[in-house]
């Protein structure tokens, strides 16, 4: 039997009516680094804390390493998993030590336990010489560290991280996927938010695509090619925008959908069965259009905005 660390079923949170998660049902394996990707307000905080029973939802059922998430299982969640939250607040005048002793103790460490726990933990993000440094000094880079020291604290089987990149610079961002790849690596469960598919796409196993409250993919990256390379995208270049060439490609069957990018470029969206290049050229010529360039894209963003764009957010049929 394949062992899943966070089982979600038929899960709906309304807001007031608005249902910001719609039925959503995934699972998350044990073991694995699993992606939750979205754009801004697809549902992923929502759903992230309804698995910790921060939230109550309408209608569903949240598992978390085989217990059912109810009024009742909070104390089971704070000692089993690790939470670092979207945009986290800490108290600035606090130093290191402190912050990491007040979760460490929330999460179910006892006093005499907790010193060793903070210091391992500390060394695991690197901020071991920050322990008596306040809060407030801190870089932002380091802030995240803070918070995924905290919740590694007590060694939970399952971490969970609420857009851990926002703020972060380049090199930052790379020693946090670091981080949760080490922490993959020594055995534990990561479920990782992020609006950003670069960000996931070279750490994750596994991924979820939310859109609009809905699950709109699960499987990994491979998956995720496959699942949308029903289309080619085109980039196309125009010598001027006179005539309109969205008027040419309204009227070619084989564009499913085009949308503007930029002054005299656009993006289309054409059938795979096959090379449609040729008289796409043919067409905008004989409208009196030049093709300055033409290139194919195909990049993982790409893909993804495929996926969420092509329900209904272009120009085009
Ligand atoms: N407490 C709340 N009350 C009312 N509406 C809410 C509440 N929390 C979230 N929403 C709405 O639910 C939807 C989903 O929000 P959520 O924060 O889960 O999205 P998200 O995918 O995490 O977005 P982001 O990438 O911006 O963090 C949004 O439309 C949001 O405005
Ligand atoms: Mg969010």
């Amino acid at each position: 039997m394949v062992a899943v660390a966070i089982e979600v079923e038929n899960l709906t949170k309304k807001f007031k009516g608005f249902k910001a998660v719609d039925e959503l049902s995934m699972r998350v394996l044990k073991g694995s680094i699993h992606g939750l990707l979205g754009p801004n307000g697809a549902g992923k905080t929502t759903t992230i804390k309804c698995i910790l029973g921060v939230l109550t939802p309408d209608n569903g059922i949240v598992r978390v390493l085989g217990v059912q998430v109810k009024g009742d299982t909070g104390w089971f969640v704070k000692r089993n998993v690790g939470y670092v939250p979207e945009n986290p607040r800490v108290p600035e005048w606090c130093n290191v030590y402190e912050i990491m002793y007040i979760y460490a103790r929330l999460q179910g460490l006892s006093s005499k336990d907790c010193r060793s726990a903070i210091l391992r933990s500390l060394e695991t993000v690197g901020l071991s010489d920050k322990l008596q440094s306040k809060v407030g000094k801190l870089s932002r880079g380091e802030r995240q560290r803070l918070m995924i020291a905290q919740a590694i604290v007590h060694e939970p089987e399952l971490l969970i991280l609420d857009e851990p990149f926002i703020g972060l610079d380049p090199e930052g961002i790379v020693e946090i996927k670091n981080l949760i790849s080490e922490l993959s690596a020594s055995g534990t469960t990561v479920f990782i938010s992020s609006h950003v598919l670069k960000e996931l796409e070279d750490i994750v196993t596994d991924l979820t695509i939310m859109f609009k409250g809905k699950r709109v993919f699960e499987g990994d990256i491979e998956k995720l090619k496959i699942t949308t390379s029903d289309y080619t995208v085109l980039i196309v270049t125009v010598e001027k925008e006179t005539p309109d060439p969205m008027e040419v490609f309204s009227k070619l069957s084989f564009i499913k959908s085009y949308e503007k990018i930029k002054p005299k470029t656009y993006r289309l969206y054409l059938r795979t069965d096959r090379d449609y290049r040729g008289e796409l050229s043919r067409a905008l010529f004989s409208s009196g259009i030049t093709i300055t360039s033409m290139s194919v894209e195909e990049d993982l963003r790409t893909l993804y905005l495929r996926l969420i764009g092509l329900r209904g957010e272009h120009t085009g049929r």
